[in-house]
C-alpha cells in the first residue's frame, strides 16, 4: 500500500503518473515494445522527447532565446561543468547558504577562483544573508546561488538583481511556483524532486550566455555540443525523460505553476504555522528564508527523535528523518505531496506532542 512519502529525493511521484506508466510498461502506444526498449533516434521517441521538453518550457514560460538541455550526471556534475564552461574570466561569485552551495563551491574552486560573496555558515545556515551585504567581485564570470537549500530548508525567494550572468541551482524548487527565467543566464536542476525519476538533469541556458561556453572541453562536458545535438549527443536517460514528460503533462492538467505555487505556499504555511504555535517543535530558519519545499524542524527533546520517526512510519508517514549532517526532521512537500498529506502529518505531530509533551 502506498503511504505519504516526505523524502527529499528521490521523492514522491504523482500516483496518476505511476499508474499511467504502469499501463504502458509492456507496450508503449502500439509500438510493440516498452518505451525503455526503444531507440532514442526513432521518430516515436523523438516526438515523445520533443513534447516533454515543450511542456516543460510551457510550464516555466521559458523565453525563445534559451536552450533546454536534458542531461545526465545529476546537479553534481553541473557544479563542475559550469566553471569548466563559463569560468574563463578566472573569478566566479558564489553565495554560500547551505550544504549544496558548499559542494558547488568546493568543485568550482578546483577550476576557478571562487569569491564567496556571503555566508551564513556561522549560524548553521539558518538564513541567506541580505543581498546588500554581499561582497561581489568586479569582474566575475557569473554569480551562482542555490535557490533552495534542500538540507537546511532555507531559500532565497527573490533572485538577486545583477548585471553579472546569474546561475541558479533550482534542484529542489523548480516547478514548485512560477519563476522569471529571463532574469537568469542559466538554471539547472536534478530531476528527482519535482521533475521525475533520478537520472535526468535539466539545464536552461540563455543563447547569449551559451555562446561564451568553452568549446575546448571533451564533448560530453560541452554545453554547446549537447545543445547542437538536441540533448542526444549520446544516449539520453530515455525512461526518466519519458516519465518526466508525464509529470509535466500532469502539472499542466493541474493548472500549471500558478496553481501549484498557491497550493505549495498553502501547504508550507500550514506546517510552519503549526510548528510556530507549538512548544514542542522548532523551526530555526529566518521567516523570510523559509523553504516552501523542505520544512525542517527539531523536537525540543531530541531524545524523542527515534520514537517520533518510528511512530510516524507506523502512521504511514515516511522519510521524515532530517539529513544526517543536520539531524532533526525534514518534511519535503514537493508537488506530488497533496495538502491531505500535510494534514495527516500535522495530525500526527499534534497527537505525538499530546502524548509526549
Ligand atoms: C539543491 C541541490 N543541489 C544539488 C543536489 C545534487 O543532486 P544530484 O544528486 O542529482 O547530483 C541536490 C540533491 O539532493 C540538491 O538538493
Amino acid at each position: 500500500m502506498r503511504k505519504w512519502n516526505f523524502s527529499a529525493g528521490p521523492a514522491a511521484i504523482p500516483e496518476e503518473v505511476l499508474k499511467e506508466a504502469q499501463s504502458e510498461m509492456l507496450e508503449w502506444q502500439s509500438s510493440g515494445m516498452s518505451v525503455m526498449e526503444m531507440s532514442h533516434r526513432s521518430p516515436e521517441y523523438i516526438e515523445l522527447a520533443r513534447k516533454a521538453k515543450q511542456d516543460f518550457a510551457d510550464l516555466l514560460k521559458i523565453p525563445n532565446d534559451y536552450q533546454v538541455l536534458f542531461l545526465q550526471g545529476g546537479a553534481t556534475l553541473q557544479f563542475s561543468m559550469i566553471p569548466m564552461n563559463f569560468g574563463s574570466k578566472g573569478v566566479a561569485d558564489y553565495v554560500l547558504s547551505g550544504s549544496w552551495s558548499k559542494k558547488a563551491i568546493d568543485e568550482a574552486s578546483k577550476i576557478v577562483d571562487v569569491n564567496v560573496v556571503c555566508t551564513s555558515e556561522s549560524s548553521n545556515f539558518n538564513n541567506v544573508p541580505k543581498e546588500s551585504s554581499w561582497k561581489r567581485s568586479e569582474n566575475a564570470a557569473y554569480l551562482h546561488y542555490v535557490a533552495n537549500e534542500t538540507i537546511q530548508g532555507n531559500a532565497l525567494h527573490v533572485p538577486p538583481s545583477t548585471n553579472t550572468p546569474l546561475i541558479s541551482d533550482m534542484s529542489s524548487v523548480i516547478l514548485s511556483e512560477p519563476i522569471d527565467v529571463s532574469k537568469f543566464s542559466m538554471i539547472y536542476a536534478g530531476a528527482q524532486k519535482n521533475i521525475g525519476p533520478a537520472g535526468l538533469t535539466i539545464c536552461i541556458i540563455k543563447n547569449e550566455f551559451l555562446k561564451t561556453a568553452s568549446i575546448e572541453l571533451p564533448g560530453m562536458l560541452q554545453y554547446s555540443k549537447h545543445a547542437a545535438a538536441d540533448s542526444m549527443f549520446n544516449t539520453p536517460p530515455t525512461f526518466a525523460w519519458y516519465l518526466s514528460g508525464k509529470v509535466f503533462a500532469w502539472l499542466k492538467g493541474k493548472g500549471g505553476l500558478d496553481s501549484m505555487g498557491e497550493i505549495n505556499r498553502q501547504k508550507a504555511k500550514k506546517l510552519y504555522d503549526f510548528i510556530d504555535h507549538s512548544e514542542f517543535y522548532i523551526n530555526s530558519i529566518n521567516q523570510e528564508n523559509r523553504s516552501i519545499m523542505n520544512v525542517t524542524f527539531l523536537l525540543k527533546n531530541s531524545e524523542l527523535d527515534v520514537k517520533f520517526l518510528h511512530e510516524a512510519k507506523n502512521a504511514g508517514l515516511l522519510n521524515l528523518k532530517g539529513h544526517r549532517s543536520v539531524g532533526g526532521m525534514r518534511a519535503s512537500i514537493y508537488n506530488a505531496i497533496p495538502i491531505e498529506a500535510v494534514d495527516a502529518l500535522i495530525n500526527f505531530m499534534g497527537d505525538f506532542q499530546s502524548r509526549h509533551g
